[in-house]
């Protein structure tokens, strides 16, 4: 089974010295086998469900952290006020009126940092495929930095560079490199950041996160240096299958029509990947020399 991922990255424009190195991009990627038990059905109804059997993970820690709760200095104990619902924390309305989806409880974060070290296993060892001048790169952030793995990981091999990591909750460690720092801000709004300031902007894994792409991408725009990289590695919300194994009533098959359906009931997009979102967004917000390439995992 596989799920496709997908790269895009753009300097904002022509690259000051030639970095715009062009890349093979890896082979086009073949369809599915279309052996009819592996035709997508549509969404099962939840009684299919009730019948499988739950595991109940008898060990979900709900509580925070203590790195979170002894990280009073810089944020408001308010953003600690996680909504609580069926049993799941979800971010504090005190950060941001925008709604996500997601936990954000010790379940959850285990799951990012799980899809981080998997996703370095991906790119053998590698953080990001942009060609950085790894000398000269100043200022780099993380958008939506989840547990801010690829953020203490990218300013532990970049000690000259700021690394800033950006979040609606504050599930990120206290321990830090010096030059890196985690900030709660939503990446929806006017980036609070100067003009031309990042060399590096860093986006991972907001399929079905952001509403409105074309905004975020203006935004990063403005804030991309002249010369500067933007990279985003992101995924649809659907498990593809290659050889027919994949039963239609499993769960992997039912990942996919249970994420259009809640991406047409709120208008969220989990389908970045197939309907081209990142290309055309750095593209209207004026990036050029972009590079796109597609990972199966
Ligand atoms: C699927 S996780 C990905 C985390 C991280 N990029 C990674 O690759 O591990 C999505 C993250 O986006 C954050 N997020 C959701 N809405 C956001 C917003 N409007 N601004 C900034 N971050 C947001 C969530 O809190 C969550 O940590």
């Amino acid at each position: 089974m596989s799920s496709p991922f997908k790269k895009a990255q753009s300097p904002a424009s022509e690259p000051k010295s030639p970095k715009g190195k062009e890349k093979s991009p890896m082979p086009a990627p073949t369809s599915p086998v279309g052996d009819e038990s592996s035709e997508p059905v549509g969404l099962l109804s939840g009684a299919h469900w009730g019948q499988q059997v739950q595991e109940v993970d008898e060990d979900n820690d709900l509580t925070l952290g203590s790195d979170t709760e002894s990280s009073t200095a810089s944020i408001s104990s308010s953003i600690l006020h996680y909504r609580n619902v069926l049993g799941r924390t979800y971010h504090s309305d005190s950060v941001t009126d925008t709604e996500y989806w997601g936990p954000n409880d010790a379940k959850a974060n285990e799951l990012l940092d799980i899809m981080h070290a998997a996703m370095v296993m991906l790119f053998d060892g590698k953080l990001y495929t942009s060609p950085l001048d790894e000398k000269e790169i100043e200022n780099a952030i993380d958008i939506g930095t989840g547990t801010g793995l690829w953020a203490i990981d990218f300013a532990d091999d970049h000690p000259n560079c700021n690394v800033i990591g950006t979040d609606i909750s504050p599930i990120q460690p206290t321990w830090l490199p010096p030059n890196a720092c985690f900030e709660i801000n939503d990446a929806t709004k006017e980036w609070t950041y100067q003009e031309n300031y990042f060399d590096f902007i860093h986006i991972r894994w907001l399929t079905g996160v952001i509403k409105d792409w074309d905004s975020l991408y203006k935004e990063a725009y403005r804030c991309c240096k002249p010369g500067g990289w933007i990279e985003q590695l992101d995924c649809d919300a659907e498990n593809l299958c290659f050889d027919g194994t994949m039963p239609n009533d499993s769960a992997m098959a039912q990942w996919g029509p249970i994420w259009k359906e809640v991406g047409r009931k709120t208008g969220l997009e989990f389908n970045v990947v197939s309907s081209n979102t990142m290309e055309k967004g750095l593209k209207n917000a004026g990036f050029t020399n972009i590079i796109s390439e597609d990972y199966y995992v």
